[in-house]
């Protein structure tokens, strides 16, 4: 199926969901994540605030901030994606937090107001959350159709050290082999209400 079939499909798909359903799905996603080991030290984690039916992160944004609040071991600082003024189809990543002040993106999507100050660059992150509209069974990963995170990961995908690449699903967006172009950056563990699935020692 054409990537562009299969995108209209698995939105559909999560834009039906209830909010019983989504809410259920991000609280058994944050019980997934608070046992992913590489979360207990982690120093900052890009979440993403959710937008089409994506599965929601605030339970764990909101855990994270409570956790560091005390000497829980799982505290850390927590990130948003912001389209890049200069750098066009690249993202940035800036702290995020209860004082942080939103903006909304030209995608109407919420955003930290951009200052440079507040820019965490992506060496700093243990773990970058993504969401997404498809995954398959290889780590393999389809959006909604920007490329964004492909352009903004592509100088470290090969890198020795860099973040852990995780993407965030419903287990309705699970296909059994996804159409890959050379540009996609593949994912390193997929979280499902359901699944934890790693596919490389990270
Ligand atoms: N590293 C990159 N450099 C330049 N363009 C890229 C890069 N990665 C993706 N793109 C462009 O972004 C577009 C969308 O990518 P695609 O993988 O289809 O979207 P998504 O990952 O959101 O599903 C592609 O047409 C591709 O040309
Ligand atoms: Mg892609």
């Amino acid at each position: 199926m054409q990537r562009s079939e299969l995108r209209k499909q698995l939105r559909l798909a999560r834009q039906q969901l209830t909010r019983a359903q989504q809410d259920k799905a991000a609280e058994a996603v944050l019980q997934r994540l608070c046992d992913l080991p590489l979360l207990s030290h982690a120093t900052y984690a890009a979440c993403y605030l959710p937008n089409d039916g994506e599965v929601s992160l605030t339970p764990f944004i909101k855990h994270c901030w409570q956790s560091k609040a005390t000497s829980h071991p799982m505290r850390c600082n927590t990130t948003l994606p912001v389209l890049h003024p200069v750098c066009k189809g690249h993202l940035l990543f800036l702290g995020y937090d209860a004082q942080t002040h939103m903006v909304k993106n030209t995608f109407a999507i919420p955003e930290p107001e951009l200052a440079c100050q507040n820019i965490v660059p992506m060496r700093h992150h243990s773990v970058i959350f993504m969401p997404l509209v498809g995954f398959d069974s290889q780590g393999n990963r389809l959006g909604m159709g920007g490329g964004f995170y492909d352009r903004t990961l592509a100088s470290v995908r090969e890198a020795h050290t860099r973040p852990a690449l995780v993407g965030i699903a419903h287990d309705c967006q699970h296909v059994d082999r996804l159409p890959v172009q050379s540009w996609d950056v593949p994912l390193d563990a997929i979280v499902t209400p359901t699944q934890t699935i790693t596919f490389n020692q990270k």
